[in-house]
């Protein structure tokens, strides 16, 4: 009896151990230290940005740098201010999104508790992967230096960049990369043909010129890449590329952060080229000022909701958003309702800051259907209360590319269609001056090209034919010139081969 008292008593004090050691092992844990628990946070949220010789204003490398600033970076993190990341990413998931979970937020809270343990240090290393850049086809860099004032200000400005590419190019990858790093804040590059921006860069006497929001004109392909800190490539799927027609001219529009002391900054582009022509990708503005029927008016003294919704004629696949407003904007949403009626969200703001514009990259693409409603909404605080506003007292402000105007504009950049894909990629999303559309047909055969205006729902059709294997032109004077979102769509009957979007503003 005695004995399996014994045994009794044994397995339950086994069993007691066992579950004590797990559970101490979650609740107790062991002290939280520096090398173990704190380093890889820090690395993976903070550094690219946090380094010496770049935009965070203090090195985030060593144990000292994060030790002694521990109580500020809990602060910051608490009130949501760092990593900078404005998209709530509970509801959409982004490849680039930054943010620290709550356990890490916990994990931070007790090492500071514990008085900022080092711990027994780890091959934690401080410097980020260094993206060689020998591998690319094409380099273009600033052709001079730009002086930064250096008084506290940021400053934005458009660097005409000419190619020397004399035929069209389909681009695996675009790498941007910043010559000072302590001032460079985000960029952004836009496509227009050679020449385009004369007028603009004739006014201003400095390299390039100022703009503020856009680069003030309309291009062939606004927002073709945008490029912030963490980003360091901008690497695409194998199958779908960008488009860069010959003779073109790139327009770098550099936001350099405040600095206290003159800077100049000489930054480049590298590209990759694809070695056949491909499907691309097209960053359609959808929600543009331009387009809404109304006139954009923001009357002082008023909050206001901007909306503006469509319908797909054909289905999408959807790789990111680009939204796009000034310092009045106080939030986005957008989302859509699928035929079947269900909805879903593509990307919620709730705290808009123009200085962390970002492209907003999906993990995993959005497949949307024929049929779906895109609505898109932002509000605008043009009251004195609002302490981003530019104006004290409050102006009425008007839509346009200066800090005393405002936006809304949302880019959305819509994949190539994953079928058998046969037509290689022409131009191109035009603005007043519409070109001629070549395409190339893989496979003799019948095809109906047709073009659909997202805002009356019209459908036109602009060939009904036979095609020959080669190159074809839909003429300019055939392609649909309203203001408008349009689409070109070539068909095999009723099936889709490919899209272009074209942007009448
Ligand atoms: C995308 C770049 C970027 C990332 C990522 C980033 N920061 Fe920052 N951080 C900045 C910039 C730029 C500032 C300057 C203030 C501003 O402009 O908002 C700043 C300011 C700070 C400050 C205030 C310093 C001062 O002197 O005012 C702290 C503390 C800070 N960051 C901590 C962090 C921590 C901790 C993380 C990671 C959890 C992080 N940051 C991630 C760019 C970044």
């Amino acid at each position: 009896m005695a004995r399996s008292y014994w045994l009794l008593y044994h397995k339950a004090m086994k069993w007691y151990l066992l579950i004590s050691y797990f559970l101490c092992s979650i609740i107790c844990n062991a002290q939280v230290t520096y090398y173990e628990h704190i380093a890889p946070i820090i690395k993976k949220n903070c550094q690219s940005c946090h380094q010496d010789g770049d935009i965070g204003p203090i090195p985030l490398n060593t144990y000292d740098d994060v030790a002694s600033y521990a109580s500020m970076i809990k602060f910051v993190i608490d009130i949501k201010l760092m990593p900078p990341f404005k998209a709530d990413h509970h509801k959409v998931k982004y490849a680039n999104e930054r943010f620290i979970s709550d356990k890490e937020k916990k994990l931070l809270e007790k090492w500071i508790d514990e008085g900022l343990p080092a711990g027994s240090r780890t091959e934690f290393g401080s410097t980020l992967q260094d993206n060689s850049l020998s591998f690319y086809d094409y380099t273009v860099c600033m052709s001079e230096p730009f002086e930064h004032y250096g008084i506290y200000y940021d400053q934005y400005q458009v660097f005409p960049l000419e190619l020397d590419i004399p035929t069209d190019k389909y681009i695996t990858d675009v790498v941007f990369e910043p010559g000072n790093k302590e001032i460079v804040r985000s960029a952004n590059i836009s496509i227009a043909p050679i020449g385009s921006s004369s007028k603009m860069d004739t006014w201003d006497p400095r390299y390039g010129f100022y703009a503020y929001g856009s680069i003030g004109f309309t291009a062939s392909f606004p927002n073709w890449m945008s490029w912030m800190p963490h980003t360091s490539s901008n690497e695409l799927s194998e199958s779908e590329h960008l488009y860069l027609p010959s003779n073109s001219e790139l327009l770098l529009h550099i936001h350099y952060g405040p600095s206290g002391e003159v800077q100049t900054d000489s930054s480049c582009v590298h590209l990759s080229f694809a070695d056949h022509p491909s499907p691309i990708l097209q960053n359609v503005p959808l929600a543009h000022t331009g387009l809404l029927a109304d006139t954009f008016l923001l009357e002082k003294e008023l909050k206001k909701r901007i909306s503006s919704s469509l319908e797909l004629p054909i289905d999408v696949n959807l790789r990111s958003i680009t939204p796009l407003a000034h310092l009045l904007c106080r939030s986005w949403e957008v989302f859509a309702v699928l035929p079947d009626q269900s909805s879903i969200s593509i990307l919620s703001i709730n705290d808009w800051d123009f200085h962390w514009r970002e492209k907003y990259i999906f993990k995993e693409s959005l497949h949307l259907p024929k049929g779906t409603k895109i609505y898109t909404t932002a509000t605008y605080d043009n009251t004195s209360t609002n302490p981003y506003n530019p104006s004290d007292p409050p102006h009425t402000m008007k839509a346009g590319p200066h800090m005393y105007d405002e936006n809304f504009v949302c880019y959305f950049e819509i994949g190539a269609i994953q079928s058998d894909a046969m037509i290689s990629k022409p131009l191109t999303v035009t603005e007043d001056v519409l070109r001629d559309l070549t395409f190339t047909i893989a496979k003799e055969g019948h095809y109906n090209i047709e073009s659909y205006d997202l805002s009356s729902n019209n459908v036109k059709t602009i060939a009904n034919k036979t095609f020959s294997i080669g190159k074809h032109t839909v003429q300019s004077s055939d392609l649909p010139s309203t203001k408008g979102v349009h689409v070109i769509c070539i068909q095999d009957g009723t099936k889709l081969m490919d899209s272009w979007w074209i942007v009448v503003l």
